[in-house]
């Protein structure tokens, strides 16, 4: 528990430049105030007193600006820096030494009660303004720009960035978004339509040739010939031929 806190803290100067001493980290910092908060209220959550904690989540958010639900589960190291705006969903799971800047939202799409956030790995950093929203996997080590919109799975070690949230960066290296300028394999509508055609001829072609092996004595091939059977009698036998 105490190992836990001291790495809370130990977190905000290791990620906040401007933090000069433990007792400026201890009061002036609402991420930290608001994390343990939240431990506070998960531990009430998750120990059947659930109002408590939801009590306790909503007095931090009234003092810090940041909500966090008691469901949701926070690994040690999680930074919140400004804070204010910030929002963590019922489902959300944060792995360790995650960054977390102001008006950050890790959200759900959806209303069903399953799990409907994020799960962030360790070592993500989350830029100001940035919605994580769905109950995808941000992979470890993966930045979020500022004022992202990312709902669909970011994998390890990537750079996130823009709405809808695009990789520019994975393991270091740049990821290429090509315009697609290849104009020799375009569709032709056109000859679609003409080879639709074709093989639909030729399958009647072949249709009338099976009737004509079934039926010798019909002449079907229109040449002034008068057929044997009576009108509507090679309906039928056509009929009958093709159910069996
Ligand atoms: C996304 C981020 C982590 C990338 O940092 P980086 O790895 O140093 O990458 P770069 O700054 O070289 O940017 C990479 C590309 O993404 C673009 N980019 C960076 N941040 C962006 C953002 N928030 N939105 C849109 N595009 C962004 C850059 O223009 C660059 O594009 P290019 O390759 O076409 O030139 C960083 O820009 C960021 O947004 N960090 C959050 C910081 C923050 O919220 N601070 C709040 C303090 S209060």
């Amino acid at each position: 528990m105490f190992k836990t806190l001291r790495r809370d803290i130990r977190s905000v100067f290791e990620r906040d430049p401007a933090a000069r001493s433990r007792l400026e980290v201890l009061f002036c910092y609402p991420g930290l105030h608001a994390v343990w908060f939240h431990r506070l209220a998960h531990w009430c959550w998750t120990h059947r007193l659930k109002f408590l904690g939801r009590f306790t989540s909503h007095v931090s958010r009234f003092l810090t600006g940041i909500e966090i639900h008691p469901g949701a589960r926070l690994g040690p190291g999680l930074f919140i820096d400004h804070g204010m705006g910030v929002v963590i969903g019922e489902t959300a799971e944060v792995g360790e030494n995650v960054t977390v800047y102001q008006g950050v939202t890790l959200g759900g799409t959806s209303l069903e009660k399953v799990k409907r956030h994020p799960t962030i790995g360790s070592n993500v950093v989350i830029g100001s303004g940035a919605k994580v929203l769905g109950p995808f996997t941000v992979g470890e080590n993966s930045r979020i720009g500022s004022g992202s919109v990312v709902v669909k799975e970011v994998p390890p070690n990537s750079v996130v960035v823009g709405i809808p949230g695009r990789i520019t960066h994975r393991d270091g290296r740049k990821v290429e978004h090509k315009i697609d300028l290849n104009m020799t394999d375009l569709p032709d509508p056109v000859a679609r339509t003409l080879q639709s055609l074709a093989e639909r001829v030729a399958e009647l072609e072949r249709t009338i040739e099976e009737l004509r092996r079934l039926l010798p004595t019909v002449p079907l091939s229109g040449a002034g010939e008068r057929s044997r059977h009576q009108p509507g009698e090679l309906e039928g036998i056509v009929r009958s031929a093709s159910q069996d």
